[in-house]
């Protein structure tokens, strides 16, 4: 029986071991032709246990992954696939990674076939509240029972064991993953007030593949603008994580993204106030402490730069300490810690592999 034949339940340390000594995962991508599936695919295809035996998406014909995606010529002869229409069109598979636009997992993960895992990169299974999700996504939420089977998959803060023994996984939002990194040390440890302004940038890759008039290269090359304010979909997202770790943290959390002539890569500028008392040394150690364990942060001084992560899982924070004014940064690759890299971090820990396997890699710079 293969792994992802146990639904709702975790890898046993024996499952695992048989796993990584006779076989690869048997993983599929649906969303494929798109920028998230894209960059999984690059990522997957260049991992020591994984086998991708799906990609597909509604436009796939069963050409060749590399006609819509040229980089990835020579590294694979799979085709894009349609997406499976009944249970006995699905391959066996371990994991199975879900790319799609908002509602469509939500509507689609309760028909497929129990067994493998999920993880899911859109934002259909992320919030707890439903109202929240109703308001800021525009659109009905999915059936609160099958939310609540999703772990959150932000394993510095959810924690890696959660994420380990997760069926279901929630891949957290790229703005979301950046400002809560940012954050979680200093709430945790009650090191700011509430009154937080988070101003965020983001590259054009995080609109996805399909240009549209507020999207395409024309409107979004040297210029920048500020969009959806005070209703940005990650809003809600950053607040629950926020609150979870201090409950009723948040509401005083002002969320800014624009759009920035960048193709990837998200930058935040985030400004609290310290509580009295609170001073340069402690901040550090809060940050130092938070993440010692984690391989995917550096803490860096002063300002990151989104070059540095870009391409990769890094995720790089420093901050600036005047009185008890603190600004925090944070530079990150939308689609790597923001979406296919984090994706993939998740499926190692639930497959008790190495957590940073097919993903210890700088980003190319310049
Ligand atoms: N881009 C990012 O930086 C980023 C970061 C974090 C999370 N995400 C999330 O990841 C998901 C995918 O984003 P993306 O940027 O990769 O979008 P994208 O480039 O527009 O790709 C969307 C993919 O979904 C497929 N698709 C469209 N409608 C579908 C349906 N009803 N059923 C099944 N497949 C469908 C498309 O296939 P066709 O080409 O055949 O239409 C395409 O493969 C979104 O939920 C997004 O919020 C994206």
């Amino acid at each position: 029986m293969r792994l992802g034949q146990s639904a709702f339940s975790g890898a046993s340390a024996a499952e695992s071991e048989v796993l990584m000594n006779s076989s690869k995962l048997r993983v599929g991508i649906l969303g494929a032709s798109g920028y998230a599936g894209g960059e999984l695919l690059r990522l997957l295809l260049g991992h020591q246990s994984v086998e991708v035996v799906l990609a597909a998406s509604p436009s796939g014909e069963g050409r060749p992954i590399a006609e819509h995606h040229p980089a990835l010529r020579g590294l694979t002869k799979l085709p894009l696939s349609p997406v499976p229409q009944t249970v006995a069109d699905w391959p066996e598979l371990d994991c199975l990674f879900l790319c799609l636009p908002h509602g469509a997992s939500r509507d689609l993960v309760p028909k497929l076939p129990l067994g493998p895992k999920i993880i899911d990169l859109g934002g259909d299974f992320r919030l707890t509240d439903a109202e929240s999700f109703a308001k800021y996504y525009g659109t009905q939420p999915a059936d609160r029972d099958w939310q609540k089977r999703f772990v959150y998959g932000l394993p510095e803060t959810t924690g890696a064991g959660a994420v380990s023994t997760a069926q279901f996984v929630a891949n957290p939002g790229c703005f979301a993953t950046t400002v809560i990194l940012a954050l979680a040390p200093l709430v945790r440890s009650a090191l700011i007030d509430d009154r937080v302004i988070v101003d965020a940038k983001t590259g054009s890759t995080g609109s996805g593949a399909k240009p549209s008039a507020t999207t395409q290269h024309a409107t979004r090359v040297n210029s920048m603008y500020a969009y959806k304010s005070f209703s940005h979909q990650h809003l809600p997202e950053i607040r629950q994580a926020l609150a979870q770790l201090s409950p009723g943290w948040g509401e005083g959390l002002v969320f800014q993204a624009h759009s920035t002539p960048l193709v990837r890569g998200i930058f935040a500028s985030i400004y609290c106030q310290l509580k009295p008392s609170v001073g340069a040394a402690t901040v550090a150690a809060a940050f130092k402490s938070a993440y010692a364990e984690s391989a995917f942060i550096r803490l860096v001084d002063g300002s990151p730069n989104v070059n540095w992560s870009r391409g990769s899982n890094f995720v790089d924070i420093g901050w600036v300490c005047e009185g008890r004014e603190l600004s925090v940064f944070a530079a990150l690759d939308n689609l790597g810690k923001g979406a296919a890299g984090q994706a993939v971090q998740n499926m190692n820990l639930m497959f008790s592999l190495p957590e940073t396997t097919g993903l210890w890699q700088a980003g190319g710079v310049p």
